[in-house]
């Protein structure tokens, strides 16, 4: 019996906060906690009991597992903020990361057809376009911006609503909405109000699609599926969000820990063979996306430990990311170094479904910004930039950056 007697002293909380002057590592204390011991015993806020995975095997393991469920009234919420008594509502209609095959099964494989690596690759010219224009229109504005503002936050959003074929001038209309949604730390009431009103706009999108369906993504599954309205304007919504926040935060905090270590940063801008490797090293080494959350469908062993039938576990993928048995010398930046492996867009049913969209933009936005800026610098010292602490996809609220007019 491979069960751990468990010992009510041990359960320890998920930690959350970086020790100062830290803004790229995980919380202090996760790489402690995966050291004793991949999976731990965790108590979530509400008192329940359950599970914190900060190995990189054992978050695998459980990621690709189909006895854990990814249905969030299943699951407790790791995060201290904003979290509810006991087991979550269930997901809203079309949020995938909520489901379990085979309902999951049926929006993922409408989906992957979708988004393959070739039409995402398709897409690589238009983002380079979109790229450029934002660089020319830095340089002639001249020194001195928000990289977030003018950079990291508008091109997501311009290559998702052109892929969707959502207008990117309603981009007030749902930007906001889409933030919060994306946002697990905000109380339940706030955030199902934001999916409220980003299915408001998503409902008028359908309409016309419906009647007049486009090209575009959208169109194509107005014309050609079997989603009903709900299910359509569900999933709608959730593809415009999903890879908001974490791509833009992929661009200004991988900007910012470039900015850190200067020989990294010129190692990219001189050779534009390094893009995609480097690419995968800052995702593993910032993973933005840091916790999923798992619950058991009954009981099973990870690692030698027994997890019971209705525990939940939460899985740490950043701290999997620098666990140095998967990664030696985890904690280093080294663009040069083979990343692959890394749990920053997930494993198993759900993983990032945008993961090679996503690989396009940063490989195209993060050399082309370095190249047109060789003097790009911060322009606050590093603490004073703002971290988004505590919030469920990690990165900076702004950065302020300066640089050289010729
Ligand atoms: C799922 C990260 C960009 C769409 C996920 C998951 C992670 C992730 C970790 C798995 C969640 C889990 O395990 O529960 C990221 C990161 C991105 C990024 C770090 C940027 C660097 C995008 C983009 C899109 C996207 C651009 C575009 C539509 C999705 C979707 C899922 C997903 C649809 C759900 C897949 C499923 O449940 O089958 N992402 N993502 N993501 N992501 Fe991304």
């Amino acid at each position: 019996e491979p069960t751990e007697p468990i010992d009510p002293a041990e359960p320890v909380t998920l930690p959350t906060r970086r020790a100062a002057g830290c803004p790229f590592d995980p919380p202090a204390g996760l790489a402690e906690l995966r050291e004793r011991a991949p999976l731990t015993r965790m108590t979530y806020p509400d008192g329940h009991s359950g599970w914190l995975a900060t190995g990189h095997a054992a978050v695998r393991a459980v990621l690709g597992d189909p006895r854990f469920s990814s249905r969030y009234e299943l699951m407790h919420h790791p995060f201290p903020e904003g979290a509810p008594d006991g087991p979550l509502p269930p997901a809203p209609v079309g949020d995938m990361t909520g489901m379990d095959a085979p309902e999951h099964t049926r929006f993922r494989r409408l989906l992957m057809g979708r988004f393959t690596v070739r039409r995402m690759r398709l897409l690589t010219e238009r983002v380079e376009e979109i790229t450029a224009e934002h660089l020319d229109a830095l340089e002639r504005q001249g020194p001195g911006t928000d990289l977030v503002e003018a950079f990291a936050r508008p091109l997501p959003a311009l290559v998702i609503c052109e892929l969707l074929g959502v207008p990117y001038a309603d981009r007030e209309r749902f930007q906001r909405h889409a933030d919060t949604v994306m946002t697990m730390d905000v109380a339940p009431e706030e955030r199902y109000a934001a999916m409220t009103g980003l299915q408001e706009y998503m409902a008028e999108l359908v309409a016309a699609q419906r009647a007049e369906p486009s090209d575009d993504l959208l169109g194509d599954l107005a014309r050609d599926s079997d989603l009903t309205d709900e299910e359509l304007v569900g999933i709608g919504g959730f593809l415009l969000a999903a890879g908001l926040d974490t791509t833009a935060n992929m661009i200004s905090h991988g900007t910012f820990a470039l900015l850190a270590e200067p020989e990294q940063a010129e190692a990219l801008r001189s050779d534009p063979d390094l893009a995609p490797q480097a690419v995968e090293e800052l995702l593993r080494y910032l993973t933005v996306a840091p916790t999923s959350v798992r619950s058991a469908l009954e009981d099973v062993e990870v690692e030698g430990r027994l997890i019971r039938a209705g525990e939940s576990v939460t899985l740490s993928y950043e701290a999997a990311n620098r666990d140095p048995a998967r990664f030696p010398d985890p904690d280093v930046l080294d663009l040069r170094r083979k990343a692959t492996g890394h749990l920053a867009f997930g494993h198993g049913i759900h993983q990032c479904l945008g993961a090679q969209l996503a690989r396009v933009e940063l490989t195209v936005a993060l050399p082309a910004l370095l190249r047109r800026f060789p003097t790009l610098r911060l322009a606050v010292p590093a603490e004073e930039v703002p971290l988004r602490t505590g919030m469920n996809i990690y990165g900076v609220h702004r950065l302020p950056v300066t640089w050289d007019t010729p």
